[in-house]
């Protein structure tokens, strides 16, 4: 599964890359409102930090808006993913950039139904929120696994990409749903290192060496 980092913080992105465990990255508009620099600055400095993709999202609401500001996007470097949402008009401009050979992420998917039209729009990616849903009481998990049988039934090529993802227990969910990535908080994909049965089995693995003497 790949794992994508949820952020607009340049600095952040490359210091987690360098483990060699990132993918690639995803932005929205509320990261990049709060990043409080220009969507352009935020997304070039992204993809020179990263080379895998990098999904910059359009803010027009009707389609042929969308179109213009995906190709302007995707202008600024070979790795942006265009990123659009779920509605009538995205699904009309992913098709249209799709078919101009630009990758796209259709986001803000919340059922089986918005998934099986993101496909059919060739989107490269879709992106259902799991922690959105769960939010509402829904098992946002559950739908990762309803679409991944539903484009395994059609061997549809977009990519289910887990998003908005809460936890420790989302992450093992969309995988074992067979999600192709995931995209995470850089505070959820550090917590993922992380496991106190660990931490104290190696503590006790450094005890028990040192009092060894020996060196390797
Ligand atoms: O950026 C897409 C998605 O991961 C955002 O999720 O619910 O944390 O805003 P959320």
């Amino acid at each position: 599964m790949q794992i994508f980092l949820d952020s607009t913080d340049a600095e952040l992105i490359r210091h987690l890359a360098a483990t060699g465990l990132v993918d690639g990255v995803t932005t929205n508009p509320t990261l990049v409102a709060k990043a409080n620099r220009s969507m352009i600055d935020v997304i070039v400095e992204i993809c020179e930090a990263v080379g895998g993709p990098v999904s910059a999202e359009v803010v027009a609401a009707e389609a042929d808006a969308m179109i213009a500001e995906g190709r302007k996007l995707a202008a600024l470097a070979s790795n942006v993913v265009v990123k659009l949402p779920l509605t009538r008009d995205g699904l009309i401009a992913c098709s249209a950039l799709a078919a101009e050979g630009l990758s796209t992420n259709v986001t803000l998917c919340f059922s089986v139904g918005q998934a099986l039209l993101a496909a059919k729009a060739g989107a490269t990616y879709v992106s259902p929120f799991i922690g959105r849903l769960d939010d509402y009481g829904f098992d946002g998990s559950s739908l990762i696994g309803e679409i991944r049988t539903v484009y395994d039934n059609y061997a549809f090529e977009t990519k289910i990409l887990a998003a908005s993802a809460r936890s420790v227990a989302h992450v093992k969910a969309a995988a074992l749903a067979g999600a192709d990535c995931a995209t995470l908080p850089v505070a959820l994909f550090t917590e993922l290192f992380n496991h106190p049965l660990t931490a104290s089995g190696l503590k006790q693995f450094m005890v028990d060496w040192a009092a060894s003497g020996q060196t390797i």
